[in-house]
This record gives structure tokens, sequence and C-alpha cells, in this order.
């Protein structure tokens, strides 16, 4: 494994922090992102070291083939009654722990996983934190069937008209097979009301918004620090 620098530097060190909330035994949710990709490999390596017996569920296909090249053994999340932690990414986080996630488009799972979770511990570098959500557009996951009128439906709540988003030429599919779209708000002043607004369209399969889920964060820094970041109430 190369040695980061910078921001992914950030991002490794703040996986690194996360090690240290696992115990022998525990059910742990395997989240997904750059930042969650360091979480498995350093999490494979001190498997492999011996010693950590912990059993693990993934938040999409991408983290999943990564966990078994770092021979993570990993279950089903309906094996699980309860897990006792996830550690995942974000592509925002602001001062209450409050996240906006997608931006990987896996959000529908990291949503499920993380709410079957006594525990959500977000890893991040620093330039994830802000004072308030919405610079980061918030995606939805959509239907395909009936797409275009659950845009003008979102649309309606959010003030943004999106198209799907796009990977290349083809619009972007997600693990489950949904549509895409980043709604660009830049200051969401009340995002509990977004999240009511957006969860009554029907069409709308779950969006980005993680509301008081987290309950800690590690935030990483180019200088390879890492620091303990807890919600304010
Ligand atoms: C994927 C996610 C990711 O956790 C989020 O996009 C952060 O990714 P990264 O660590 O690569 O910045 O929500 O749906």
């Amino acid at each position: 494994m190369t040695e980061p620098t910078g921001k992914e530097l950030g991002k490794k060190t703040a996986a690194a922090m996360a090690l240290d909330h696992l115990q022998p035994g525990m059910a742990v949710g395997l989240g997904s992102g750059s930042t969650a990709d360091w979480f498995v490999r350093l999490l494979g390596a001190r498997m492999r070291e011996g010693g950590l017996d912990i059993a693990c569920t993934a938040t999409s296909k991408r983290t999943e083939m990564l966990a078994r090249e770092e021979g993570i053994a990993l279950r089903p999340l309906d094996d699980f009654d309860r897990l006792d932690l996830t550690v995942d990414g974000a592509d925002e986080i602001d001062p209450r722990l409050d996240l906006i996630k997608g931006g990987g488009a896996c959000h529908l799972i990291e949503k499920i996983v993380a709410s079957a979770s006594d525990t959500l511990i977000v890893i991040a570098d620093d330039s994830k934190l802000v004072p308030v959500l919405g610079a980061f557009p918030l995606p939805v996951e959509i239907a395909t069937l009936g797409w275009q009128t659950t845009i003008r439906r979102i649309a309606e709540v959010t003030g943004d008209v999106r198209l799907v988003r796009r990977g290349g030429d083809e619009p972007v599919l997600t693990d489950e097979g949904n549509f895409v779209i980043d709604c660009h708000m830049d200051r969401i002043e009340n995002a509990a009301a977004l999240a009511a607004g957006l969860n009554a369209v029907p069409g709308v399969v779950e969006h980005g918004l993680f509301l008081g889920m987290a309950s800690r964060a590690l935030i990483g820094a180019a200088d390879g620090t890492a620091r303990e970041v807890l919600p304010v109430s």
C-alpha cells in the first residue's frame, strides 16, 4: 500500500482511528467511498495480523469487492438482528453531525445499515466539515419507473430541477438499479422539513440526509493527525 499524502492521508488517519472502536465479537457495517475504503483496507490488515474476531456486512458492491480482496468474510445484513457499529464516510458533516451522503450513490443501503446499527461513526477528511448542509448537492435515489414525474415532484420540494446523474453517456444506476438526482440547494435551512418533504414524494427511494444518526465523527487532516468531533446539541 503506497503511503498517501494530503487529503488522502487525512482520510487514512481518520480510518485508523476508527479501528480503535472495534471490540472482539462485534457486528460491524462497512461503509462506502474512498475514506471507508481506507477503513476496509486497514481492517483487513488488522484481521490478517490476527486477534480481531468480528462479523462484517457491506453497504455496497464496491465495498463488498474490496472487503473480499482484503480477506474479510462478509455476511448479509439480514443475518444480524442489530449491528454494534457502522463506520462510514460522508459528503458533508454539520456541527450536529447531520450528514449529506450519497456521493457514491450508495446511500440507500448505507442508511439501512446505519439505522440497524447501535452506533454510526463517520470518518472523513476535514474538508467535509461545514457550518450548514447544502453546498454539496443532495443525492436523491429514485425509481426508474416514472422518473420524470418524480423529478418534477422533487423540484417542488427542493426548488431545483435536475436530470438524473450520469456517468459518461449513461445514467448512473445504483446497486439496486435506481437513478440518482443531485439537488443543488446551496444551503439547507431546515433539513428535517426537507427530509420529510422528500420522503412524501412517491418514487423517492431514499435521500442522502442522515439526520441524528451519527454519534461521533473522526476527522483527519492533511498533516496526518485526526481528531474526534462530537455532536453539538
Ligand atoms: C457513498 C457515500 C460516501 O460515504 C461519501 O460519498 C463520502 O465518500 P468519500 O469518503 O470518497 O469522500 O455516501 O454513497
